[in-house]
């Protein structure tokens, strides 16, 4: 049977943190690196809602009239920041879409990508671009549904450098 869960997207809050770190740890169990979650819903609070915001968040809010014990509840998240193309200028990027297996396939996927869409097109971004795992194919399929095209050969590897190896390297520069 067809679910009928209502919901609302709207923007993230600083009381929404506790609720979207547990759901941080649900995409990055999906992704098979759950173990990797090292942020804490205190430091998501400083970092997206204190003086410097290094990212945004939209959420979809299951209804108070929702007959299960997602009633007011968090169901899926994005998370997303601005970057900057040297060819191209601004760009919305996302780092995290999800939504909790119980509310998926009722249309809060889409909700959540077309209002992320809307932020790019009214920051006037000029693209906005985000990765996904090459084994994850009910994504892939969600992103070409919107017309998105695989830039993978365009951009290279990706490389990183650690907290430690950052602290180690710049405490030996003069
Ligand atoms: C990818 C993801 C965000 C999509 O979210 P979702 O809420 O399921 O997306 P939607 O409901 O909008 O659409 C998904 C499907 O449900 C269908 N659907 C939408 N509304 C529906 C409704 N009212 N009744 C039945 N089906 C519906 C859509 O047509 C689509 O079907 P299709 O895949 O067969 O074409 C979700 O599956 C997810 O979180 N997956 C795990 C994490 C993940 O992969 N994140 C992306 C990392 S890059």
């Amino acid at each position: 049977m067809a679910t009928t869960r209502k919901f609302t997207v709207r923007e993230g809050r600083s009381s929404d943190c506790e609720q979207i770190y547990h759901l941080i740890k649900e995409l990055a169990t999906y992704e098979k690196m759950g173990d990797r979650v090292q942020i804490t819903p205190e430091v998501l609070k400083q970092h997206g809602f204190g003086k410097h915001k290094y990212f945004h968040l939209l959420v979809a809010e299951c209804s108070p009239d929702d007959d299960s014990e997602l009633a007011g509840k968090i169901g899926g998240y994005i998370l997303f920041f601005f970057g900057y193309d040297p060819w191209q200028g601004k760009y919305l990027y996302v780092e995290d879409f999800y939504v909790t297996s119980c509310c998926r396939k009722i249309g809060m996927g889409s909700a959540l990508w077309k209002a992320v869409i809307k932020v790019a097109a009214r920051e006037q971004c000029e693209l906005m671009q985000w990765c996904v795992l090459d084994w994850n194919q009910l994504a892939i399929d969600f992103y070409k549904r919107f017309g998105a095209t695989d830039i993978t050969k365009d951009v290279g590897e990706l490389f990183r450098l650690s907290h430690n190896q950052l602290k180690e390297i710049a405490s030996k520069i003069p």
